[in-house]
């Protein structure tokens, strides 16, 4: 990219911390070729980064674009790209550009790193660019970080090859592919020497960093010597993989903050079984005790998602049953959402919104009580706090 150009953007982004990151290094993107952030009602370029996990955030997306009409009228010259996970899907892309003639590009989840040079043809050729690629290519190293926060995110590895049969991720993020461990440490020494006093590690599986065993383990003990990194966290680790060596790892790093985000899914083996979760009940139990062993006072939270198909009364018991044994700090809980082209939509046995809505509420008043109970527990205790802005 050699001519600067000269405009404002607006990123608005759908989904979890993985896209958020991506915007953020989108931004930067879009600077090095002499853009400059503005808010939504005033930018010259307008970019949505979209999620497709779960059928909400697709809502979301369509609405919010499909409402940009009104500002089109004022502003016809107005500049609209779309990218992200849901672009990634089949046809996906193609049907969003019919269906709004003023999206000027779309791009994927593998290519973010073309998002100059897309955006310069729209704006040199008056062209509408669709780019996505349909396979992941190699793990792209230099891209752009942002400095000056106070904690950031820093991608370890891109996709995932686990295929829980309810999830899209592996259909729109690709395989497995992991960063080198060279560049991801000179990446946080550059953030730290910027004032970034903790790290999140970022993956969709971070347990099987570089191929598994023990890598993702002396990548923490790697970063947890960098100078000015106070606290290190990480996720998502998939509780199949997290294995003694990273439960070491994290006891023994002095800046690995002990917290762990582990995704259960659900109590119920016959649930875990139809997930393709490849672990039992009692499989994630053993994995918290053995972590509770080596440090007592870790906070874990979780994932779980009510109304799979063919969850009985008693599958989901199951489930409560386990967030009170397991006691987490606090989850995150979805009613089931059929995703097209995985295996778990096609399953039978889908369960009615009204019976997944009543479970979901009596799960949030459980965790509630044990969120707050956790609570009560700190009152008078002296803790170190990190002030992030
Ligand atoms: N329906 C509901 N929740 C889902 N998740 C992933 N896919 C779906 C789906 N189809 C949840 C899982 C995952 C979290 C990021 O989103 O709990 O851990
Ligand atoms: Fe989706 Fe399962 Fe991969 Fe997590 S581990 S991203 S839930 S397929």
């Amino acid at each position: 990219m050699n001519k600067p150009l000269d405009f404002t953007y607006n990123i608005t982004t759908y989904g979890c911390q993985m896209n958020e990151h991506d915007s953020s290094i989108m931004g930067c993107l879009l600077q090095q070729i002499g853009g400059k952030p503005a808010p939504h009602e005033t930018a010259d370029v307008l970019l949505y980064n979209t999620c497709c996990i779960r059928e909400h955030a697709e809502d979301k997306v369509f609405g919010n674009v499909g409402a940009l009409k009104k500002q089109l009228e004022a502003r016809p010259d107005l500049i609209v790209g779309v990218c992200g996970c849901m672009m990634q899907q089949d046809d996906v892309a193609k049907k969003f550009m019919r269906r709004f003639p003023f999206v000027n590009f779309v791009m994927g989840t593998h290519n973010t790193h073309k998002l100059p040079e897309v955006l310069q043809e729209v704006m040199t050729t008056g062209k509408r660019v669709c780019d996505v690629w349909e396979k992941e290519g190699p793990v792209v190293e230099g891209l752009p970080v942002e400095f000056g926060d106070v904690c950031s995110y820093v991608n370890i590895m891109y996709g995932c090859n686990n295929f829980c049969t309810y999830c899209i991720v592996p259909y729109v993020r690709g395989r497995e592919r992991s960063r080198d461990e060279d560049a991801i440490v000179a990446e946080i020494e550059k953030l730290a020497a910027h004032g970034t006093k903790e790290v999140m590690l970022l993956g969709q599986n971070v347990n099987s960093y570089a191929g598994g065993g023990d890598a993702f383990a002396n990548l923490l003990r790697r970063v947890d010597k960098i100078e000015g990194i106070e606290r290190i966290r990480f996720m998502t680790s998939h509780p199949k993989d997290i294995s003694d060596s990273l439960m070491h790892a994290m006891a023994e790093c002095d800046h690995v903050c002990k917290q762990l985000h582990l995704p259960m899914q659900s109590g119920s083996d016959e649930i875990l079984h139809r997930m393709n979760r490849r672990y039992t009940a009692q499989q994630y139990y053993e994995k918290v005790e053995k972590l509770r062993a080596l440090m007592p006072d870790i906070a874990l939270t979780t994932d779980i998602i009510v109304g799979f198909p063919g969850e009985t009364e008693e599958d989901f018991c199951d489930t409560l049953a386990m967030i009170e044994k397991v006691g987490f700090v606090t989850g995150y809980f979805f009613k089931y959402s059929p995703r097209m082209g995985t295996p778990a939509e096609k399953m039978e046995d889908q369960i009615d919104e009204s019976i997944k809505s009543e479970r979901l509420s009596r799960l949030l008043k459980l965790q509630n009580e044990k969120t707050t109970a956790y609570n009560e527990s700190l009152v008078g205790k002296i803790l170190f706090v990190l002030a992030e802005r």
